[in-house]
């Protein structure tokens, strides 16, 4: 059976590669950087035996997205995992616009692609989506990746419940983890030092969530803590914290 992986050539998304080798998959991988993709599947080939498919390719194009499902109808895929994904700190006034409808169409338009094309093909199989506390924070300066990662996260959570309505053995897991040691901040504003998660241990944590058929998974103590106080933390309180947390991510 195969494993379908966005954004493999680093951080979160190699290590569940790595991880989903391991327990006998082949796996088919997409990002950008092909140089990359390229040491990941012949490690993988050489250490596993296993059959790794390179996709190389930009998914913030719609029409990438749809070619790449075309090609997927012949692969038997029974795990879907879309973690690609970029966020970008700043005002949203004094940000690129395009950088932004990249960021939307990375983080939010391809996974929903994905992930409806897997729930209404599939004959049964496991969803990942890749989403991030900041689903729960309505951060100002991070608004745009918040609200990406909220439709996300709301996108996945009722369809699972739909998918048992329907009767579908597919589940569609959530995964919202908070600072993960990866290069996500490499261009994106600086990472806060508190709590951070290694990136195999932030994998581990969702794969062992993924097969318990977990709607939502927040990694750690500290980050469930951190989701429960976002929760029931009025607004009008939590938005100038998260201003004032964000703010300090921003390169000076
Ligand atoms: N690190 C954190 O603190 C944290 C916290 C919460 C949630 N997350 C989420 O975790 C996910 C993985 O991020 P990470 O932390 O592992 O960061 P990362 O190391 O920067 O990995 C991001 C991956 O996404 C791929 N990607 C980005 N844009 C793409 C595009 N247009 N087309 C294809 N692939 C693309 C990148 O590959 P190429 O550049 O080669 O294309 C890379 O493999 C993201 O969705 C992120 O929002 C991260």
């Amino acid at each position: 059976m195969y494993a379908f992986i966005t954004g493999a050539s680093s951080g979160i998304g190699k290590e569940l590669s790595i991880l989903l080798a391991q327990r006998g998959y082949d796996l088919i991988l997409v990002a950008r950087r092909k140089d990359r993709l390229k040491k990941l599947k012949d490690s993988l080939e050489t250490r596993y035996r296993c059959n790794v498919i390179l996709k190389a390719t930009d998914i913030s194009k719609e029409e990438n997205c749809l070619a790449l499902i075309e090609d997927l109808n012949q692969y038997p895929i029974e795990v879907m995992i879309n973690n690609a994904g970029f966020g970008k700190v700043g005002y949203v006034t004094e940000q690129d616009l395009s950088d932004n409808l990249d960021m939307i169409k990375t983080n939010l338009i391809a996974p929903h692609i994905f992930t409806s094309w897997f729930c209404r093909h599939a004959k049964h199989g496991y969803v990942l989506n890749v989403s991030s506390i900041a689903a729960f924070t309505t951060p100002p300066l991070f608004s745009v990746y918040g609200a990406t990662k909220s439709y996300l996260y709301h996108f996945s959570t009722a369809l699972n419940y739909e998918m048992k309505r329907q009767k579908k053995p597919i589940s569609i897991t959530t995964l919202c983890p908070g600072s993960v040691k990866t290069e996500f901040y490499k261009d994106g504003g600086k990472q806060s030092n508190i709590c951070i998660l290694s990136a195999r241990t932030c994998a581990e944590l969702a794969l062992d969530g993924l097969y318990k058929k977990k709607a939502l998974i927040v990694p750690t103590f500290s980050m469930k803590a951190t989701y429960l106080f976002c929760k029931f933390m009025p607004k009008v309180l939590m938005l100038p914290m998260q201003y004032f947390l964000q703010k300090s991510k921003i390169n000076s």
